[in-house]
């Protein structure tokens, strides 16, 4: 028997009871197991017509298209008689999209240099690495009912699924299933499905071995990693193509670099977002705004931005604002700069419906024709905040455009950035609360067939495009500013305009607890920027959980306290100076940390790895069978960046003790200093064994109200700055650089800073300060540590740096460089000295 035919047999074994009464494709590719195996001795046969970039294999009047855009990424396309589907994407990038790799042809299919295609029966597939690992397999024929379909692939025990964007829940998504059709969910919960978000991405992590699978549809859309059959994964849609794409590591990191490639990173956010912010539905009238103001900087607590929602506008109509309520607005705008503030304000997408009364969007959208119309002509017209309104049709370019142009009048009055809500879009006078599946969309974009279709395949990205003429109104009007969108539904692609939040949680502990597994799995989905409303949007919370919220979001990548109208107020002081104390604090450290989170957001712009990120991503080598580390540490830890771990406690309103696993390898207590040995996993399953070993024993921690458990990796170099209330204050004195030896003198420490002016494009062109550290153990007892010579032109504040030397002894407790001696000293557990910083950089001898 050939291989081929030997690999074919149990397939079609194990596929054969669930084969009944399905769609034609099914019987086709049913009676085609024999010829296949013949066509595929004779690879040249009729069914099989090979591409440079892959195949396309014939079966009845199904087609099925398997090309390679690069070595690590395949891409597979089904479809029926003549109606291939239109090749585009909402989310892929054209350069993507566009992308052809080679394929080599292989007896049973092909191979791309990384990854092994082989066909089976049934347009079944499976791919494996270069040493035959399978990474996918088929488990059944496609199986369509009308233009419903659903694609099953093996699951195995080993199989941990990650990402789909913001999906309540574990961070692990083995067992469930969820929907994708975005949905204004006010007070969801943890098993709450569908939220906002559409994101038909996820990681597959099998044995170590990563996999990324990307859906390119639109419509309603269904996944399933396990549930309805424990030995099987399945990803569907009611409508639109069979078109999917594999994303190959093996590492996690490698995967989100390839889908950063596929639909763009993070882009680089201008540094002031990653200040505090706080927000309040609704702070109106003005005063109340400004009392905000003065007690932020009267109570020294650092924060960037201030935000604006739904009730200073006039009648809640997008676009205006309250003269009675914020009589002198430029005026405001100006006094909250004065003060260090960048305001955001709330636009929904949603147009009042008023004619003749002056309103500018409604009527410049009627002339322009830019409303979403139902199949008799008439337009569209669903409650929102305002009463009766009418929605963009974003689809079209010139709609997108002229929405874009409506941010001109608030964007010169200095408005930093802008709150784009309710655009899954939530509508209330629906049973569906959103728009009607018939209401059309007449698409006229680059990229795509200029045709119309209804709301069924669009509503999934509406928010995205929502965010998109947000970004690209406000690039076009002042086009060397980073733009700051915020988006509350959105799609696969949307992080190149917005960041996103989490929507509207609840004032619960257990909410806090979700906001780990959310912004982790948001992350891995593309979006870094993402937050969750800091103390919880709807209820009011008690004093404790406030505190414990603050302390935690201060180490996520977006830290907005916002709260429902109605609520008790979320400010920082409203509990009394004790709380307040605790609180200030951690956002102080988060401004001390500015220069590490902004080096690590810079980072993700080019190759996609979260701010935030689990735990396996940094270590997936860390457990002896390949499961994600973080299983064993229980879900709720994270990292900051490559070198931070915060952690939570799992059960944030217990107060018994909880562990702490920290991967393998040498740890640092953030705040103290202390130095911790985790020795290597053993290569053992046998746990009471591993158990016994006391150096991969969890830490256990006693909560208590005013800590939250931070580590550092052994072998990093953390840039601290003096603290500063606004990213607008120039910090004043140096550079720290927190300098945390590895284990082994043979691996030297490193890191990194990065820095630019903040909010513009000046990087591109070279205007930006890039500087490398490391310190090197040597035989002797010494250290050296190294300035590598700056790259970009740009001058950093800085001046001076002083290093932090932690977990190392000096022998004889001197410091030089080459030309000078300098002063080593000793603070608590560190040891400390100053030099110059020099563009052309320089080292530092410390023994
Ligand atoms: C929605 C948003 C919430 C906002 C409110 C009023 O509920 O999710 O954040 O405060 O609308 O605009």
């Amino acid at each position: 028997m050939s291989h081929f035919f030997a690999s074919i047999v149990p397939w079609f074994i194990a596929a054969a009871p669930s084969r009944r009464l399905r769609c034609v494709t099914l019987s086709v590719a049913f009676l085609s197991v024999v010829t296949l195996a013949a066509a595929a001795q004779t690879p040249a046969g009729a069914d099989l017509e090979r591409l440079a970039n892959g195949v396309r294999v014939h079966r009845g009047d199904q087609t099925m298209e398997i090309t390679t855009l690069r070595d690590d990424v395949i891409r597979v396309r089904s479809w029926q008689g003549t109606s291939e589907p239109e090749n585009s994407s909402w989310a892929v990038l054209p350069e993507a999209l566009r992308s052809t790799g080679q394929a080599t042809p292989e007896p049973a299919g092909f191979s791309t240099g990384k990854l092994h295609v082989a066909l089976g029966p049934g347009l079944m597939f499976t791919v494996t690495d270069n040493i035959g690992n399978i990474l996918e397999q088929d488990a059944e024929p496609m199986v369509c009912r009308g233009t419903d379909f659903r694609i099953y692939k093996h699951r195995t025990r080993d199989d941990h699924f990650f990402g789909l964007g913001d999906k309540p829940g574990p961070l692990d998504r083995s067992g469930e299933a969820f929907t994708l059709w975005n949905t204004d969910q006010f007070g969801w919960q943890e098993s709450t499905d569908p939220i906002y978000k559409s994101i038909p991405f996820f990681l597959d992590v099998r044995q170590g071995r990563t996999l990324g699978v990307f859906f390119n549809n639109t419509f309603r859309s269904f996944f399933d990693f396990g549930r309805e059959k424990a030995d099987e994964y399945s990803f569907g849609s009611v409508d639109g193509p069979a078109d999917y794409f594999l994303l190959y590591g093996p590492t996690p990191k490698q995967v989100l670099s390839d889908y950063a490639w596929l639909t763009g990173p993070t882009p680089l956010p201008p540094l002031w977002s990653l200040g505090f912010q706080q927000s309040r539905y609704t702070y109106s009238p003005e005063s109340e705004l400004v009392e905000v103001d003065h007690r932020l900087r009267a109570d020294k607590i650092p924060t960037d931005v201030l935000w604006l929602d739904i009730h200073f506008q006039k009648n809640n109509m997008p676009f205006t604002i309250d003269p009675e309520c914020f009589p002198n607005f430029p005026q405001l705008v100006k006094n909250l700069a004065a003060d260090q503030f960048h305001l955001v304000v709330i636009t929904d997408l949603h147009i009042a419906r008023q004619p003749g009364i002056g309103y500018d969007p409604y009527d410049s959208g009627v002339a322009g024709d830019h409303f979403l119309k139902m199949p008799d002509g008439s337009t569209y017209v669903g409650t929102v905040w305002p009463g009766p309104a009418v929605f963009p049709d974003f689809t079209q370019q010139r709609s997108l455009a002229w929405w874009g142009s409506l941010y001109k009048p608030f964007i010169a009055e200095g408005i930093a950035g802008f709150w784009n809500d309710m655009n899954e879009p939530a509508v209330f006078n629906t049973p569906t609360k959103t728009m009607p599946d018939d209401v059309q969309h007449r698409i006229d974009m680059p990229g795509l067939l200029k045709r119309t279709t209804d709301h069924r395949e669009i509503h999934n990205v509406y928010g995205m495009l929502n965010s998109e003429g947000t970004y690209d109104g406000m690039l076009a009007a002042r086009p060397n500013e980073r733009p700051f969108v915020m988006t509350r539904a959105s799609f696969a692609g949307g992080q190149r305009y917005a960041v996103t939040w989490t929507g509207d949680n609840s004032s619960t502990w257990n909410h806090l607890r979700m906001t780990m597994p959310q912004l982790m799995n948001l992350g891995l989905s593309g979006f870094s920027m993402a937050g969750a409303d800091v103390g919880g949007f709807a209820g009011s919370p008690p004093a404790d959980l406030l505190t414990k919220w603050l302390e935690v979001s201060a180490f996520q990548p977006i830290d907005r306290d916002h709260s429902a109208k109605g609520t008790r107020r979320h400010e920082v002081w409203v509990d009394g100076p004790a709380q307040e104390a605790i609180r200030r604090h951690f956002i102080e450290e988060r401004y001390r940390l500015l220069p590490y989170l902004y080096t690590t957001t810079e980072h993700t712009a080019h190759d996609g790895v979260p701010m935030m990120r689990p735990l396996f991503v940094e270590f997936p080598e860390a457990t002896t069978d390949g499961h994600p580390f973080d299983l064993e540490a229980g879900g709720s830890e994270f990292l900051v960046g490559p070198d931070l771990l915060v952690a939570p406690n799992p059960s944030p309103e217990e107060i018994a003790p909880y562990e702490v696993h920290l991967p393998p390898g040498t740890w640092y207590d953030y705040w103290t200093g202390e130095r911790f040995e985790r020795a290597a996993k053993i290569a053992t399953r046998d746990l009471e064994q591993r158990d016994q070993l006391h150096s991969v024993q969890p830490l256990m921690i006693t909560p208590t109200l005013d800590a939250l458990p931070v580590y550092v990796h052994g072998g990093s170099i953390v840039p601290i700055e003096p603290l500063t209330q606004s990213t607008e204050e120039t910090p004043k004195g140096p550079l720290t650089l927190r300098v945390y030896p590895a284990t082994d003198r043979t691996t030297p420490c490193t890191g990194e800073v990065y820095a630019d002016d903040g909010h513009s494009f000046n990087f591109r062109q070279g205007d930006y300060a890039r500087v490398n550290f490391s310190c090197a153990l040597q035989q002797d007892g010494s250290m050296t540590f190294t300035v590598a010579p700056q790259q970009g032109r740009f001058h950093p504040w800085w001046t001076e740096y002083r290093l932090e030397i932690y977990g190392w002894t000096p022998t004889r407790h001197t410091a030089s460089t080459d030309s000078s001696k300098l002063p080593l000293t000793a603070a608590g557990s560190a040891w400390t000295v100053s030099f110059p910083a020099k563009p052309n950089g320089g080292t530092v001898q410390i023994q």
